[in-house]
This record gives structure tokens, sequence and C-alpha cells, in this order.
């Protein structure tokens, strides 16, 4: 479950014949397959919060279709769930209340949804602040509630816009690591809006680039990685296969592995370490930067 479908999408904001309306989507097509985490990367403006709206159901496309395992999305429901970048917590509501909100929708009886939000405490790492209000918690605690939260209703598809934006470097370190985790735990598919190549890299099995306004599909670049990864060691021991057309396969730069496509490849794959100069990290991001964009 979890299977996206969207199919010559555009948006206009206002009558299309206006002078004042706004293009914000052109003929978007896009798959995504059940359990694929796929980084959507843009520049400001160029539709990335209205293509999520879109599938969320919280905007109607203009034209085109989104549909999840086959069923168009019209109205918002738990089988879409959103995470913003601003936490979107109820703040009359504490931690447990927050992440039970969108089980009360679903009707479940109270000791179910105690165990269930329970249980997401405990995998987002909360247990000791369940009865805390989102005013004494962090950004990065504010934030595990929200996943947490989306993740209770057991969506088909988890939809992210920028949701560690706010944090520092530090603790969106670890949320992006936690991220993984729940991730490969839960196996949900996962649209992840970012405006980091590197976030990207980290975290998409599938990686999406889109045009400036009107937004798009540039480029779609499926990475042959498993994780977790290291970004930096990713770019200078297998460069060419990122982006690499699909089927072929090319030798690591130092260790003379096969950085294929195929599954056992990656995971045979461990790239020789070697310690990085500042210099060296920078570099290869710029280059990469280049390259992908
Ligand atoms: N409700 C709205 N009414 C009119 N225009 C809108 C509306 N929402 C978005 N737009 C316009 O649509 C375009 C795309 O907006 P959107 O918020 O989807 O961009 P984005 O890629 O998410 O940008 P950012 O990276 O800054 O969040 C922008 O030009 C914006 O001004
Ligand atoms: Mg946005």
């Amino acid at each position: 479950m979890g299977h996206l479908a969207i199919k010559n999408l555009s948006k206009i904001y206002g009558s299309p014949d206006s002078t004042g309306s706004v293009v914000a989507l052109r003929d978007v097509t896009l798959e995504v397959q059940n359990h694929q985490f796929c980084a959507i990367l843009g520049h400001s403006g160029c539709g990335k919060t209205t293509l999520l709206n879109i599938a969320a159901g919280f905007e109607p496309p203009t034209t085109g279709t989104v549909a999840v395992d086959d069923v168009p999305i019209r109205v918002p429901g738990w089988q879409n769930t959103m995470i913003f970048q601003d936490y979107a917590l109820f703040p009359w509501m504490d931690v447990c209340q927050n992440i039970a909100f969108g089980l009360e929708m679903k009707k479940l009886p109270t000791h179910k949804r105690k165990d269930i939000t329970r249980h997401y405490v405990d995998l987002v790492g909360l247990v000791g602040f369940e009865n805390k209000f989102p005013h004494q918690l962090s950004g990065g605690m504010r934030q595990r509630v929200a996943i947490a939260r989306a993740l209770a209703v057991q969506p088909h598809l988890l939809l992210m816009d920028e949701p560690f934006a706010a944090l520092d470097a530090q603790n969106r370190t670890i949320l992006q690591a936690e991220l993984v985790r729940l991730w490969e735990e839960t196996g949900k598919t996962v649209i992840y809006i970012t405006h980091s190549i590197e976030e990207a890299l980290l975290l998409g099995d599938r990686c999406v680039l889109m045009t400036a306004q009107p937004g798009r599909i540039k480029r779609v670049i499926d990475i042959p990685f498993s994780h977790p990864r290291d970004v930096i060691a990713m770019v200078q021991h297998a460069e060419p296969a990122v982006g690499a057309e699909p089927g072929r396969s090319h030798r690591c730069a130092c260790c003379e592995h096969r950085a294929g496509r195929r599954e056992e490849d990656r995971r045979e794959h461990r790239p020789r370490q070697r310690r990085e100069r500042p210099d060296d990290a920078r570099a290869a991001r710029r280059r990469h930067a280049r390259e992908a964009v």
C-alpha cells in the first residue's frame, strides 16, 4: 500500500485567463513505488508545497490526477498524512493527545488508542515526555511528536514538507537518521520536500528535481545506495553511478567494487573511508551540486 501516481498534473492559482493568475505546476507526471523514499528538490516557489497539498487532498488540481493505490485523491484523509515545517501541533494538547488525535478521527476504541500512542511515543524516543505540552518541548521534540502523530494512523503515504528545515544542524542530523530508521521499520512510502541536495542524497531512494516556476519534473535520479549513507563517501567513491542510465553499472573509483544497480552489489559495497580534509568535503559538495542540478 502506498503507490503514488501523479499524471499530467497542472495547477493554476486564480482564473487561468486573468493576468494575476500563477501557474504553479505544469504537466507533472511522477510515479513513486510502494515503500519508496522519494525526495523532491527545487527552487523556492517552484510548486513543491502545492504538489504535496494536492497529494494530501488539501487543494484540487486544475488538470490531471493524483491517485494512491489507484484511488483518486480528492479530499484529505488519514491515508495520506502531511508533516509540516512548523510542526502544526495543537498547543492545548499534550504529547499523547497530539499523537492520538488522528486515532480519534479513525474512531478507534480508547484502549487501542492508548496502546498505539504508547508504542509511537516509544518509537520516536519521547518516553517521559508524554504529558508535556508543545511549548514545553524543543523544536526537535515537537517534530518527533508530529512524526509520531502522522505514523500512528498507519498512513499509506507520508508527505513531508521540509520537516527539518527549522531545526539546528545537530538536531537535523539526528532526526534524519531517526527518520530513516522509522521508514525502514514501518515501510511507508515517503515524499520528502527539501531544498538541500545533500539531504536528498542522504535520504532519498529516488530524487526528483523540479524546474523553477512553473514547476515541472526536470530529472528523476534513482540513488543506488542503501542506508545509512555517508554523502561525501558516496559522492567521492561512486560518483559515476549517481544519475547513471538505468541498467548500467560502474566501478567504484577507490576500491574497484562494481557500484551497480543490482541490490546485492550495493549491499556488499563498503567504500574505503579516508580522512577528509574540510577542503575536500566542500569541493565534493560543490562538484556534486553542479552535476545534480
Ligand atoms: N493559495 C495560493 N494562491 C495563489 N498563489 C499561490 C498559492 N499558493 C502558492 N501560490 C504560488 O504558487 C507558486 C508555488 O508555491 P509553492 O508554495 O508551492 O512553492 P514551493 O516550491 O513550496 O516554495 P518554497 O520552497 O518557498 O516553500 C508560488 O509562486 C506561489 O506564490
Ligand atoms: Mg513550500
